[in-house]
């Protein structure tokens, strides 16, 4: 059993179901999640992970300030080498992802198990559950 943490921030409801997504899919799986929003997470609770997935949406072409935020904390944690992912929820152009993704492999050097993932906004949970399960499934394989 693995210790899934994800990290996130979400405006609308968009990026939290894919949150609550994913969550669903790992535990199901026999894994361990936590879900942290950008403000409540510390350094430790990441330290602790087996795996770290980061996420948020985009707005005006650029990732919401909480995630920015939180990416400088995370500096501080021990995540050269850590397992991990990104995932974006988006409406048109979805720039968030590209952001999160570039800090996990440029600044903390984090070993990306699946290519990012970004899912474009929708109030139905089983789209948005489709969309992630090939992201999920590559994971899982990887842990
Ligand atoms: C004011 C505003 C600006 C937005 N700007 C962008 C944008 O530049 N590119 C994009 O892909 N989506 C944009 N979106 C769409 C959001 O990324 C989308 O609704 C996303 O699902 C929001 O996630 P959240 O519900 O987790 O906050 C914008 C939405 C709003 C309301």
């Amino acid at each position: 059993m693995a210790n899934i943490v994800i990290v996130y921030d979400s405006l609308r409801g968009n990026t939290q179901r894919m949150v609550d997504v994913m969550s669903e899919l790992f535990s199901a799986a026999g894994h361990q999640v936590k879900a942290f929003k950008a403000k409540e997470v510390e350094v430790a609770d990441v330290n602790a992970a087996d795996l770290l997935l980061l996420g948020g949406p985009t707005y005006h072409k650029d990732l919401i300030n909480t995630m920015k935020q939180v990416l400088f904390k995370l500096e501080k944690a021990e995540l050269k080498g850590k397992p991990g992912a990104a995932f974006a929820s988006f409406g048109w152009s979805g720039e968030s992802l590209g952001i999160v993704e570039d800090t996990m492999k440029n600044l903390y050097e984090m070993k990306l198990v699946a290519e990012g993932v970004k899912v474009k906004q929708t109030p139905v949970a089983a789209k948005v559950k489709k969309e992630l399960e090939p992201f999920v499934q590559k994971i899982l394989a990887a842990l």
